[in-house]
């Protein structure tokens, strides 16, 4: 009898595993990982082994391949695509297993000479024959169940590593070339680039995207996707007179014939050297251009090859022996932003650890909104995570069946982080931007060396000899932390930093000096404010003819100036609307920094031109200094007392007397956001 449990599992199981078929083979759209896939397959086959009358003739287990899709015509292989024998054991047993097996197969013992193999790549893509007439490539079709296949020689034209005829004089009859369509890794993410910019839809990875492309409908679609082919056997040859007798013989005629072989192979000896061919290409892997998911062992010999032969469609005479799967599942844990030295939040996800590609990764990047956006990743999601290459663990694609109920809110990084994790200043997305970034750039920390870098730059404050190392000293050792930091360095604070000798500390305090005289235009170019380069800060220069009436300035009025559009502008508004900017202007002035100002060529009369107003207790953000700087910007007056005159208080925390004789006066009120808000809305 077997348990109701079991029997439900397999039911579970079986189900479950047609329906990632389904989207694997059919939709080319793959649910969960390989890895993920084998796992659900191997429990399904041991459960059908241990109660073998639970075994289905519709069971998954009871075929080999997918399901062919109907809009391809289909075509009956002459020498049926056999499927490959896995070796899932990644050390190096597993191929002294093969080897062992082989060599009791053939009836050798110890005294045997070593079996000769031909050990090679087990490319990540498509299988696909390409059955060539008289030297002319007349059919392409893909593997199917192993019997029958698509015929895909429309789209397979469209690869062009793939020779539409045979470079020889003398071509067999019929010769049947076995190989895969892969994509490199490199074609693969230039090709995402491409879409993601053009707002198309991306390619989950290489394989799906050979596999894809090779199943497009559309040749035209095909065509546009950057495959590749390399051929690794052969299938029906006919009239091929001196036919190679061995595997690599094979290859070998192949590439006289002007196909594609992958160069990384050779003929090795018995197990010691498949050992060494795993071990070697394990190595290399991650530099390869394009994705393995392990090695292929082939006897070399075909009359050997012969004598093996084949149980239920794999042959004994070859095996796939794996690398650790480079796509697993996991758990979304958190969402947190980096911010990088340019002020742009990068979204992160933090992962439930998972060995995958050979390492364990607990973080993949999201890159920006929009991605997490379109992959649309929650925290709780089980997520497929890939790690290729040297390249950087990514988020696939999410399991959707697998998100927790009731679902998770969508992430949106301007909700969970309005202002910045390192500084606290304010966050803003730009228009036509996809990042988010920290508007904090004199002041917060992560944006430190890139923007003293900037400050002290030939075309900003052009102070010589600060450069990156010094950058770093001067932060890492908490001596700078904005550039008005710079004006208070000493002569021992300098001597006291590496390869700092007295005399170019001494050259370096002349030369912080010799920077404070300089140009309005080189100050807002200094400020690193974004989208401001160069030419743009002498336009603003030119057209404000001071600092303050810059700070005062509307998106409306910035778009007066010449090239500034409504991007520079906001960038420009938000810079300024942030304190802790203003704040390291004030001490920069301070500092004794300063230029000749003048009245600019349309100096703006300031939404607060005439009035007075009046500042009581302590605001939220804003110093005092900082608020009476902006009012006056403005050209508002800030008065002591109020009076039936004064036109606006301004009140904090803990305001007392005035607040009240305003609220007797009938004076309006604003606290610090109001302030903003009137400051801003001149023009709008
Ligand atoms: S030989 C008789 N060699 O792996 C063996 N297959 O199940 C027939 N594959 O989808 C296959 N690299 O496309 C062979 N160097 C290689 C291979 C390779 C990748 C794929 C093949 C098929 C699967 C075999």
């Amino acid at each position: 009898m077997v348990p109701t449990e079991v029997r439900a599992r397999a039911a579970a199981l079986r189900e479950e595993i047609e329906r990632h078929n389904y989207a694997y083979y059919v939709l080319d759209a793959p649910t969960i990982p390989d890895a993920e896939y084998d796992r659900l397959f191997q429990e399904l086959q041991a459960i059908e082994t241990a109660y073998p009358e639970l075994v289905t003739p519709d069971s998954p287990t009871q075929r080999v391949g997918g399901q062919a899709l109907d809009a391809f015509p289909k075509v009956r292989h002459a020498v049926p695509m056999l499927s490959i024998r896995t070796e899932t054991d990644t050390s190096e047993a597993g191929a002294r297993a093969f080897d062992a097996r082989v060599r009791k197969e053939l009836g050798l013992t110890d005294a045997d000479p070593p079996v000769e193999y031909h050990a090679e790549l087990k490319f990540d893509g498509l299988a696909i024959n390409l059955r060539y007439e008289a030297g002319v490539l007349v059919l392409a079709a893909t593997r199917g169940d192993g019997e029958t296949g698509e015929v895909v020689t429309q789209n397979v034209r469209t690869v062009r590593a793939v020779p539409l005829r045979l470079r020889t004089a003398h071509p067999p009859a019929v010769l049947e070339v076995r190989g895969e369509v892969y994509m490199r890794r490199d074609d693969f993410e230039r090709y995402n680039a491409r879409q993601r910019a053009a707002g198309k839809p991306t390619l989950v990875n290489p394989r799906n995207g050979a596999a894809g492309s090779i199943r497009q409908l559309d040749p035209k679609v095909a065509a546009q996707r950057p495959l590749s082919f390399f051929a690794y056997g052969l299938g029906e040859v006919r009239g091929w007179p001196g036919a190679p007798e061995t595997h690599s013989a094979a290859l070998d005629a192949l590439v006289g014939f002007g196909v594609p072989v992958c160069a990384e192979r050779r003929v090795c000896h018995g197990a010691d050297e498949l050992v060494a061919f795993h071990a070697e290409i394990a190595a290399r892997r991650d530099r390869l251009p394009f994705d393995i998911d392990g090695v292929v062992y082939k006897v070399n010999r075909f009359d050997l090859q012969r004598a093996l032969g084949f149980v239920t469609r794999e042959p004994r005479w070859a095996v796939a022996h794996k690398y650790p799967a480079q796509e697993q599942l996991t758990v979304v844990e958190a969402i947190d932003v980096q911010v990088g030295r340019t002020g742009i939040l990068t979204p992160v996800a933090r992962l439930a650890p998972v060995f995958v590609g050979g390492v364990t990764v607990t973080n993949a990047t999201l890159h920006n909104q929009d991605e997490i956006d379109r992959k649309d990743v929650r925290v709780g999601d089980t997520v497929i995570v890939r790690r290729a290459g040297d390249v950087i663990p990514e988020i696939v694609g999410v399991v959707r069946e697998r998100r927790p109920r009731p679902e998770p809110p969508r992430f949106d990084i301007l909700q969970h982080y309005p202002t910045c994790p390192e500084c606290g200043s304010h966050v803003v997305r730009l228009e036509g931007e996809a990042a988010v970034r920290c508007t904090g750039g004199l002041y917060c920390p992560a944006q430190r060396k890139q923007a003293l870098l900037h400050f002290a730059s030939r075309r900003a404050m052009d102070i010589e000899g600060l450069g990156d190392k010094l950058v770093d000293q001067l932060v890492d050792r908490g001596l700078v932390q904005t550039p008005a930091d710079l004006y208070r360095l000493d002569q021992a604070a300098l001597a006291g930093l590496e390869r700092m000798a007295d005399k170019s500390a001494a050259n370096l305090r002349a030369a912080i000096e010799a920077s404070k005289s300089t140009t309005l235009a080189r100050f807002i170019f200094a400020l690193g404010i974004r989208n401001v380069g160069e030419a743009t800060a002498k336009d603003l220069a030119r057209h404000f003819g001071s600092l303050d009436a810059l700070i005062a300035a509307t998106e409306a009025d910035l778009m007066a100036v010449r090239d500034v559009g409504p991007i520079v502008a906001q960038s420009i508004v938000q810079f300024f609307r942030e304190p802790h900017n203003l704040d390291v202007v004030r001490k920069l002035r301070d500092a004794g920094v300063h230029w000749p100002e003048d009245a600019g060529v349309q100096q703006s009369a300031g939404i607060l031109a005439g009035k007075t107003l009046v500042l009581t207790g302590t605001l939220p953000t804003l110093t005092r200094e900082n608020a009476k700087a902006m009012i006056e910007a403005a050209g508002g007056k800030v008065a002591g007392s109020v009076s039936k005159k004064t036109d606006y208080v301004v009140a904090g925390s803990e305001a007392g007397s005035k607040l009240a004789k305003a609220q007797a006066l009938g004076v309006p009120i604003l606290d610090e956001a109001g302030l903003m808000a009137l400051l801003a809305s001149a023009g709008k």
